[in-house]
């Protein structure tokens, strides 16, 4: 192939290229990265998953019970757990096997638990095994509880050794003649990513940072919206004390403890240096066909609570909800740009019609009239579907594709003619199933779903992003999605990032892979590349940062041998240096995987320093399923 690439005459690039989005799906966030030890600390519960037990046991002869006190811990956790005994002699208390294991190593673990009742003993935390019952860490504390008054207990527990295994509890013990005791809201932290209290687990964060993203579209996906039981995601129920947060049923089968709320959300965008697209609730409920969308007056307050929201974010300190935040801790508004209006409205008979008629239009002109600088996506994926009566304020709409690895190769071209004056935002993308022979359009959702991602789904991704990138100036940026399976209990795959209790089993995906490739390698503009070869077996976009840097992206789907290529970079002359990473895995089929335990990663990386031969022409060869990026 050979391929001349010019040093100008094409588009900028959209600066957030590459993102993220993130959801509570997969136990991604309770039990996922939000880094709380404590599996149901504080009994939450709804209409849809009453509040349970699960999975705390007793020690000793302790009695577990849920109970709704007459006092309760604050009127959003009404519910705790009693703690009784019958004999007095003894210890009694209650274990918590944390979210399918607890990491136990010699680091600082900050706790706290709420207890009513009447006791002047102790109490004894541990990190214990569950298996030998060893105890790594230890401490005694004295009770504060007292009659009719909850009373907040704060300790901290510094294991000397390494747990073995995740198999470990954390057990909290009482004397048994305290007869009974309640507790609620009963925490335990690890050291968090950057340190942040209430934040999240270093090594899941660690795993989003290399991709380098540069957006981070939250809080949904479909968990914004709520199903049958019409709970919508209410960013005022996730701030503030974690006392003042009464979860609420997710829409993916679990009850959302919302201690990963707005406010951790927006401190996450600037830990990852990353731009926050924010999406609002727009009157769409999942899974109930008889009423799912609200009517226009029924949508009305809704569009003041977006408009409260963004207060929120962005007021001045002295506006009514610029002073919430200033009296959270955060003075300074935060930085926003971006706003989707719901998720997936092209969904049910009529989503895309109301949507269009008045929903995405109410939220349009009132968000658009208080701040006329934020760009306003629709969630349809239609450009025609996208506008308001604003039109100076530049609108976009949310792609989303889930595919097949020959389609999404189809779609190489899918943005090349996409108008100019909106920007698509691809806001969820992934290959979730194999190639059906004869079958290349969309995907099957009867079908079955892979469990982990096969190279050449993440190679046929990679030609999806690489046509997007060339199209990089209707694009505002991609994510994938989702983003995290917690491999205990999910309900997607495949998915990003992969992870158990313990960090040691996190399996970046092959997708992972290809992502950081391309993102950690943007350019400022694309550059026009002149060729007499067809698209396919090899798909390519050229870009220049500045003159003399180029950058050159590529990857080869269904070739029956390799594919040689000539390149020659205008302004660049013989003996010129150029790198070249290429990624690629034993076979189309290989996929990054937990298997008794051990975490598998098949894509190798190869970078090759080479020099541009007579004529400044770079010469290399790619295989079949290649994946590779040169720079000069
Ligand atoms: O990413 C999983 C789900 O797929 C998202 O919640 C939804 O937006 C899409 O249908």
């Amino acid at each position: 192939i050979n391929l001349n690439v010019s040093a100008t005459g094409g588009n900028a690039s959209s600066p957030l290229t590459y993102g993220l989005m993130f959801e509570d799906i997969n136990h991604s966030g309770d039990g996922g990265i939000y880094a709380e030890l404590i599996q149901n600390r504080a009994f939450q519960g709804s209409l849809e998953y009453p509040s349970t037990l699960t999975p705390w046991v007793s020690v000793g002869d302790a009695v577990l019970t849920l109970q709704n006190t007459s006092v309760p811990l604050s009127k959003s956790l009404p519910t705790s757990i009693n703690v009784a005994s019958n004999s007095t002699n003894g210890t009694i208390g209650l274990l918590n096997p944390g979210w399918w294991g607890i990491d136990v190593k010699p680091q600082k673990y900050t706790g706290s638990f709420w207890a009513l009742g009447s006791y002047k003993g102790k109490f004894t935390v541990k990190l214990q095994s569950d298996l030998t019952e060893e105890v790594f860490a230890s401490l005694d504390l004295p009770s504060s509880a007292t009659p009719g008054k909850w009373v907040e207990h704060k300790f901290e527990l510094e294991p000397r050794i390494a747990a073995p295994n995740i198999n470990n509890t954390f057990v909290l013990e009482f004397d048994s003649r305290a007869g009974s005791l309640n507790f609620n809201l009963i925490s335990l932290f690890p050291p968090t990513y950057n340190n942040r209290p209430n934040g999240n687990r270093p090594d899941l964060m660690e795993a989003l940072k290399d991709l380098s993203g540069s957006f981070f579209r939250i809080p949904g996906g479909n968990n914004i919206e709520g199903d049958a039981y019409h709970y919508p995601w209410l960013w005022n129920e996730t701030i503030g004390p974690l006392t003042e947060r009464p979860g609420r049923p997710g829409t993916w089968g679990y009850e959302n403890t919302d201690g990963l709320g707005l406010v951790e959300y927006l401190n996450w965008c600037t830990d990852l240096s990353v731009t926050p697209i924010l999406a609002v609730w727009d009157g769409m409920y999942l899974g109930d066909e008889a009423d799912h969308i609200l009517t226009a007056s029924e949508l009305e307050p809704w569009v003041q609570y977006a408009l409260d929201e963004l207060e929120f974010i962005l007021g001045p300190s002295n506006s009514t909800h610029g002073a919430l935040r200033t009296q959270l801790g955060h003075p300074e508004p935060w930085e926003l740009k971006y706003v989707e209006i719901g998720n997936e409205d092209d969904l049910y008979d009529k989503g895309p019609e109301t949507y269009s008629a008045y929903r995405f239009p109410m939220f349009y002109e009132a968000i658009s009239a208080a701040y006329p600088d934020l760009i306003i996506i629709s969630s349809t994926g239609d450009y025609t579907a996208v506008g308001g009566t604003n039109t100076s304020n530049p609108s976009a709409t949310d792609y989303h594709i889930y595919t097949r690895p020959d389609y999404f190769v189809s779609q190489f071209g899918h943005f090349d003619n996409a108008s100019r004056e909106h920007k698509s935002l691809i806001g969820e993308y992934a290959c979730v199933q194999g190639n059906v022979y004869n079958q290349v359009v969309g995907v099957d959702w009867d079908a079955l779903r892979l469990p982990w991602t096969p190279w050449v789904g993440s190679v046929s991704e990679a030609i999806f992003s690489l046509g997007a990138e060339r199209n990089s100036d209707t694009i505002i940026g991609m994510s994938y999605a989702p983003g995290f399976q917690n491999l205990n209990s999910y309900e997607w795959a495949p998915d990003l990032i992969a992870f158990t209790a313990d960090p040691s089993q996190t399996i970046k995906s092959t997708s992972h892979h290809v992502i950081e490739l391309l993102s950690n390698n943007r350019y400022n503009a694309t550059v026009p590349v002149t060729t007499d070869s067809d698209f396919g077996p090899a798909y390519w976009v050229a870009g220049v940062s500045e003159p003399g840097h180029y950058t050159f992206k590529t990857a080869i789907y269904n070739s029956t041998s390799s594919v040689p290529f000539s390149i020659s970079f205008e302004g660049l002359s013989e003996g010129v240096k150029g790198t070249l990473s290429v990624l690629s895995a034993p076979d189309g089929l290989s996929s990054n995987t937990l298997e008794n335990g051990v975490v598998s990663d098949v894509v190798r990386k190869t970078v090759t320093t080479l020099a541009a031969g007579s004529g400044g022409v770079f010469e290399f060869e790619l295989d079949n399923y290649d994946v590779a990026v040169l720079t000069t």
